[in-house]
């Protein structure tokens, strides 16, 4: 028999990648997902890209008798992927109680519907900006947590702590918290992607929407900071690696590998790109030439940031192998997909 692996927020991005990793790992998944930031239609294109199609249910996770209703419907869940969550950052910050009440709340009843439906384990996805600015480059998992920039950000400090403090309360709960450095790219298939609602806020959708002409010019935000370009530095890791580290957490959960009942791991790719040279790797492997222009900083951006991953490299057996060119030409791709599609 499959094991049966619930995924919140399914439909999104970095979700239906991973649903599809999980179902060519040979696990039954089901999705939940509200839509609130995803479409129905991505369950069809996970299906025609795997030849499986998973289970759906338009549920939020606030909804606690709805969730209910799912681990009820659906006996024997194992464990669950729980990537449903607000996350523009720009957006926490003038609405903060959505942010601290969808993702906090949602993580609150997912936590106590476990142990009642006899569900051991959780992938959480967290973020490196738990980090801040770093001291040490690049960041190892042992780094200090940093005051957070946003309300987004400090959703993702509280529930790596909501959850070491109910698995610290004796739950019967193991759990792996992935600290995601910049997730880029698309399948290479280009059926699943990012799809951003309104003008994009982070730089690959703002990039290939300016290749083709949707926006007029792609603002590089400053190139007077402490790098060897002045522009900032970020850890890009290929959505599909991203996505494939979840099923070896997973496989690490279910067959009880774990050292400690939480544990933590760095995903990313331990090599820093600058926004500048990413720009060229975009060029040059895509032969698209952007229209880009320096501006002044963003405020709130760090300055540079990338991953030490050697944990999930030796615990979790987990390395990101796609290249950068490969990753930006499967972004560019979906954007080309995007537009057959009519979508933008
Ligand atoms: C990357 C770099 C920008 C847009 C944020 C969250 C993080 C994560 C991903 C997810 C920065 C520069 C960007 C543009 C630019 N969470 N940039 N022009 O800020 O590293 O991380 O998104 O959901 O938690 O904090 O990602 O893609 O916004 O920016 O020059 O139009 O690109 O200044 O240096 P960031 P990003």
């Amino acid at each position: 028999m499959k094991q049966k692996i619930l995924v919140t927020g399914g439909t999104g991005y970095i979700g239906s990648h991973t649903v599809v990793e999980l179902q060519n790992a040979g696990y039954e998944v089901v999705i939940i997902d509200n839509l609130s930031n995803s479409n129905a239609d991505v369950v069809d294109n996970i299906e025609k890209v795997s030849g499986i199609r998973p289970a759906f249910e338009k549920v939020d996770c606030l909804d606690y008798e709805g969730l209910e209703a799912v681990f009820a419907k659906y006996e024997g869940i194992k464990a669950i992927i729980h990537f449903a969550a607000s996350k523009a950052v720009g957006e926490s910050v003038e609405k903060p109680l959505k942010y601290y009440r969808n993702n906090l709340m949602s993580l609150v009843n997912l936590l106590e519907l476990m142990p009642k439906y006899h569900v051991g384990g959780i992938v959480f996805s967290s973020s490196c900006t738990v980090y801040g600015q770093p001291d040490i480059l690049p960041v190892t998992e042992e780094a200090p947590i940093k005051k957070a920039e946003s309300p987004y950000g400090n959703t993702k400090q509280i529930n790596e702590e909501i959850i070491r403090d109910t698995v610290a309360s004796g739950a019967p709960i193991n759990a792996i918290l992935l600290r995601y450095f910049n997730p880029i790219g698309a399948h290479p298939t280009a059926l699943l992607g990012e799809l951003p609602n309104g003008v994009p806020q982070n730089l690959i959708p703002y990039l290939t929407q300016t290749a083709i002409g949707i926006r007029q010019q792609l603002s590089v935000f400053g190139d007077d900071y402490d790098t060897p370009d002045g522009s900032c530095i970020r850890d890009f890791i290929n959505v599909v690696d991203l996505a494939k580290a979840h099923v070896v957490a997973i496989d690490r959960i279910l067959e009880k590998k774990q050292a400690e009942q939480v544990e933590v791991f760095n995903i990313g790719t331990g090599r820093g790109l600058s926004v500048l040279e990413l720009i060229h790797a975009f060029e040059a492997s895509t032969g698209v030439k952007l229209n880009y222009k320096i501006v002044g900083r963003r405020a709130g951006d760090i300055e540079k940031v990338w991953a030490n991953p050697e944990r999930a490299n030796n615990v979790l057996g987990w390395k990101a192998t796609a290249t950068i060119e490969d990753t930006l030409r499967s972004a560019w791709n979906w954007q080309l997909k995007l537009r057959e599609r009519g979508i933008q």
